[in-house]
């Protein structure tokens, strides 16, 4: 084996070196210049690499070589090196760069790549132009209501609207995912694009009073229809002519939301010339529901309630809910009736690339070098708004850096910040990886969830290790995709970052 590594080859080389590169040069005449090394899966793994930068008229390293200790086959990594660059050079407002690579083989045979150029661009960093950033407003967890901050999801959202549209009334679909994962956002997005005859009505359970959770869920149906038709079709005087009154939907509920909903129907025929009119309930929040009953709140005779207005065919219906949908349609089987189910997941490798990428290009090039957003869709698992999050701070990093350019060492300064620090994340923000929902309905308390996450995260563990009792729990972060099987059965932290995260504030949570 050790006669294989000592006579095959070993070629390292430079791994996407562009010709011409931007860099912001300091007041010092210095900037930072990074580059990614990288050695053929197959080649033995080489030690001591060193970045050779030749010196000139225009340039010469400073400070320490870039260096690598070792270098292993199939690897790409950054090496950074500061440059000077001389007045002249900074005049003319570029420079020539001539780069290699010294290395020692396995052998002990020191050996150096062919010479490679580039050009540098220079410009003063006094003229560096803050990156603007359209991150910070969802880093919070704002459902997307803009359309070019919405990511991914097409094929879901065409999917819902055709159904919608040609099917017959009285559908309805089923969204439940991950908190966090992006269905109020998803909600939002179809609520802007179901047209004529569609009639969109979004509310929220979120919203609803507690103390009379039945008769307030009609009567927020009934108030968000109404607002729809004062403040998109302008009809102030619904109320008089055709609305049912407060005692009525008291009185009787089922009855009043009938009427509301023909009444609306009618209206828009007769005063905008609409032929059709689909009503579209889009219900966000509707796992309350499943809570409310759980604590005592609303009786099950709701969900019967709820059939019979779905069955009165004059609408459609989107719920949108938790992760604990799937048990809530499972203890109410026939009230929920027929459904299309969609699980909203994490985002694919292509539209997480095109969140973090798109938004803030520079000049229709990306500013993402090297490995760092691969490195950056690894440590986010494509969870939209572990992404956002993400590429707040990045974008906050490199205005207060001065930086134009995302390199591994810049994703990896982030990663650091977000994890230790003042400045790191807190608790709450990785709630979404930890319980479904509110504790009446999961199926253990979140400390529990809590203490078998961060001693999976120091410990990489096998399922069929974990003791019996969690068993149950470990299934639910599988299915819940917090979770997922590695080689050998490991279980691993799908979120990287939470995973480093747990790591790194584990004292005293590991139980
Ligand atoms: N499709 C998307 N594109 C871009 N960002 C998204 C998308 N979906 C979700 N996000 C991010 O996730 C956060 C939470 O989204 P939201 O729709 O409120 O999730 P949920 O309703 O599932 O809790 C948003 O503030 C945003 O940062
Ligand atoms: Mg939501």
């Amino acid at each position: 084996n050790s006669e294989h590594v000592l006579s095959s080859a070993s070629s390292p080389d430079f791994v996407g070196l562009a010709a011409r590169e931007h860099f912001y040069v300091q007041d010092d005449q210095t900037f930072l210049l990074t580059v990614s090394v990288g050695l053929p899966a197959g080649d033995a793994p080489v030690e001591s690499v060193q970045l050779l930068v030749g010196s000139s008229s225009e340039v010469r390293p400073m400070g320490p070589a870039g260096f690598l200790r070792q270098l292993r086959p199939g690897e790409a990594r950054e090496v950074v090196q500061r440059l000077k660059v001389s007045d002249l050079a900074l005049g003319v407002g570029q420079a020539g760069i001539s780069l290699s690579l010294r290395y020692r083989r396995a052998s002990g045979l020191v050996e150096e790549t062919a010479v490679r150029s580039m050009e540098a661009i220079l410009e003063p960093a006094r003229k560096f132009v803050t990156v603007a950033n359209p991150y910070s407003r969802y880093s919070g967890g704002t459902p997307v209501e803009e359309r070019d901050m919405f990511f991914g999801r097409r094929e879901l959202l065409e999917r819902i609207y055709s159904e919608i549209s040609d099917g017959p009334l009285g559908q309805c679909f089923l969204l439940y995912g991950q908190k966090r994962s992006g269905k109020s956002s998803v909600l939002r997005q179809l609520e802007h694009r179901l047209h004529h005859p569609n009639l969109p009505i979004y509310l929220s359970l979120g919203a609803i009073d507690t103390n009379e959770p039945e008769r307030s869920f009609i009567q927020l149906c009934i108030d968000s229809l109404y607002q729809k038709l004062v403040f998109d079709f302008d009809m102030t005087d619904v109320l008089e002519e055709h609305w049912p009154g407060q005692r009525q939907v008291a009185t009787s509920p089922i009855a009043s939301f009938r009427k509301s909903v023909l009444a609306s129907a009618r209206l828009l025929q007769a005063r905008k010339n609409w032929r059709l009119v689909r009503p579209v309930f889009l219900v966000d929040e509707f796992t309350y529901v499943f809570e409310y009953i759980r604590e005592g709140l609303l009786t099950p005779a709701f969900m019967r309630q709820w059939k019979s207005l779905l069955e009165s065919r004059t609408f459609d219906a989107v719920l949108v809910g938790q992760d604990t949908m799937p048990r809530f349609k499972e203890a109410y089987p026939n009230e929920f009736g027929v459904t299309h189910d969609e699980r909203i997941s994490y985002l694919s490798a292509a539209e997480a690339r095109e969140l973090a990428e798109q938004p803030i290009m520079l000049q229709g090039e990306s500013r993402y070098k090297g490995n760092s957003l691969d490195r950056l869709i690894r440590l986010t698992a494509g969870s939209p708004f572990y992404l956002q999050i993400f590429c707040d701070r990045l974008v906050q990093h490199l205005n207060r850096q001065r930086l134009v350019f995302i390199t591994e060492s810049v994703v990896k300064d982030v990663l650091r910040q977000l994890v230790t620090g003042h400045v790191a994340l807190s608790a709450d923000k990785f709630d979404p990886l930890i319980t479904a929902a509110g504790e009446s309905v999961a199926l253990a308390p979140r400390a529990q969830y809590l203490a078998l996450l961060t001693r999976l995260a120091l410990r990489p563990t096998a399922s069929r290790d974990v003791p019996a009792g969690e068993a149950p729990l470990v299934q639910d972060l599988l299915d819940r995709e917090v979770l997922e099987r590695g080689s050998g059965g490991l279980l691993l932290i799908r979120v990287g970052l939470f995973a480093e995260w747990l790591r790194a504030n584990s004292v005293g949570g590991a139980g």
